[in-house]
C-alpha cells in the first residue's frame, strides 16, 4: 500500500517495522487453527483442510493464499496445499516445539502490546492495567491459559535446563530449593545430573498440580519435595542452594528484594542463592533482551537486569555478590552468597 509511494528511505523502515504486527497474527492464527497439524505428508484439498480445521472455505482459501506468500505452506495445484520446511516447523510434534511457545503467550499477550505506551508513560503493567488483577491470579482463574503457559514455559525448559543442571555449582549430598520452578523441568534436570542431590520445589498449587510426573513416582520421588507456597511470603529452609530461573524478571525490585530476603533468613549460613536470568548487556544487538525487558513490564512489572542491577540487588537484600558462575545458552547463573552466622 503506502509503502509503493515512500521514496523516504528511512519513512519506509519505519513503516515497514510497523506491519511486524501482520506476520505475528498470521502465524498466529495458523496455530490457533492447527493448520500445520492438518496437512500430512501428502498435499490436501482446500475443502479437507477447511473440514479438518473448521473453517470456511472461502475464507480459508484467502488465508492460504496470504500464508503461502509467507513461505508457510505452498500451493500444489488449484486449492490444493502441501508442507513447506517452515510450515513444518508449526506442527505441534515439530522440533523445539514453537507452535507451544507462540501458544504460551495466549490472547492475554496479544492486547498487552497494544498497551505498551500506556506503560512506557506510566510504568504501570499492561496486565494489572487491562485485567484488573496480577498474571498469576488470572491464571488461578482462567486454568486453560495457565496451563498453556506452563506447557510453553516447559517446551523452552527442554532445550534449557539440562544446560542449567550442568553448569549449577552444587556438590553431592547438598539440597536445591527451587522457587517458582514452574512443572519442575529444571528441577528434574538438576536430579537426574546430580544423583546425590535432593530437592524441593516451591510453587502455586496451580503449577503443583502439573507437576512432571518424573518427580512424582519413580526413581527420582525420594530425593524430591513439593512445597506448594508463595514464595514472597516464606521459603522452607535447610536449602544449601536456592535456585530461581527466569522469574524475577518477572518482578520490580521491591518483590525481587522480599523474596531474597527470605532466602537469607530461611537459608543456613554460607548457603548459595543462584539466579537464572539472560542480562541486559551495552550491546547493540542485545534486541531480544531489551524486548524482554519491555515484555517483562507489561506481563507483570517486571524488568530484565545488568550484572550490576543483580550485585545491587543482592546488597539491599543482606547476601553477598560471588559473581557469575556459569552460562546456559543465552541464560547466566548469577551467584549470591548467605552471610557467615
Ligand atoms: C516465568 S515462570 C518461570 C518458571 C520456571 N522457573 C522456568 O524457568 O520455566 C514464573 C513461575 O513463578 C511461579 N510463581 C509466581 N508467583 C509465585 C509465588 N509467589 N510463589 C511461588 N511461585 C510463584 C509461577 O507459577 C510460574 O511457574
Amino acid at each position: 500500500m503506502a509503502m509503493a509511494v515512500m521514496r523516504d528511505k528511512a519513512a519506509a523502515e519505519v513503516f515497514e517495522l510497523s506491519t511486524g504486527v501482520h506476520a505475528s497474527a498470521v502465524v498466529r492464527a495458523a496455530v490457533q487453527l492447527g493448520l500445520a497439524d492438518a496437512v500430512g505428508d501428502e498435499p490436501v484439498t482446500l475443502e479437507a483442510l477447511a473440514s479438518a480445521v473448521g473453517a470456511r472455505q472461502d475464507t480459508l482459501g484467502r488465508f492460504m493464499r496470504l500464508l503461502t506468500a509467507y513461505g508457510i505452506f505452498a500451493e500444489v495445484g488449484e486449492d490444493r496445499y502441501e508442507h513447506t520446511p517452515t510450515s513444518r516447523a508449526l506442527r505441534s510434534d515439530a522440533p523445539d516445539g514453537p507452535a507451544g511457545i507462540i501458544r504460551l503467550g495466549g490472547d492475554w499477550n496479544w492486547i498487552l502490546w497494544g498497551l505498551l505506551a500506556h506503560s512506557v508513560r506510566t510504568g504501570e503493567s499492561a496486565f494489572q492495567a487491562h485485567y484488573g488483577q496480577d498474571i498469576f491470579a488470572y491464571f488461578d482463574q482462567n486454568r486453560q491459559a495457565g496451563d498453556a503457559f506452563q506447557h510453553g514455559l516447559s517446551v523452552v525448559a527442554r532445550r534449557e535446563d539440562p544446560l542449567v543442571a550442568e553448569a549449577l555449582p552444587v556438590k553431592e549430598g547438598e539440597c536445591v530449593v527451587e522457587l517458582a520452578g514452574g512443572k519442575g523441568n529444571l528441577l528434574r534436570a538438576v536430579l537426574e545430573r546430580h544423583p546425590g542431590v535432593t530437592g524441593v520445589l516451591v510453587e502455586t498449587e496451580q503449577a503443583l498440580d502439573t507437576v512432571d510426573p518424573a518427580l512424582r513416582e519413580g526413581p527420582l520421588a525420594e530425593r524430591f519435595r513439593a512445597f506448594p507456597g508463595d514464595c514472597q511470603t516464606a521459603v522452607p529452609g535447610g536449602g544449601d542452594v536456592y535456585l530461581i530461573k527466569q522469574t524475577l524478571h518477572m518482578w520490580d525490585d521491591e518483590t525481587c528484594l522480599r523474596v531474597l530476603a527470605n532466602c537469607r533468613r530461611a537459608a543456613p549460613p554460607g548457603a548459595r542463592v543462584v539466579v537464572v536470568e539472560q542480562l541486559l548487556t551495552d550491546g547493540p544487538a542485545e534486541r531480544r533482551t531489551r524486548l524482554m525487558d519491555l515484555h517483562m513490564l507489561l506481563v507483570a512489572g517486571g524488568r530484565e537486569r545488568t550484572e550490576k542491577d543483580f550485585a545491587e540487588l543482592f546488597h539491599r537484600a543482606g547476601l553477598s555478590f560471588g559473581g557469575i558462575r556459569g552460562e546456559a545458552g543465552d541464560l547466566r547463573l548469577i551467584e549470591a552468597v548467605t552471610p557467615e552466622a
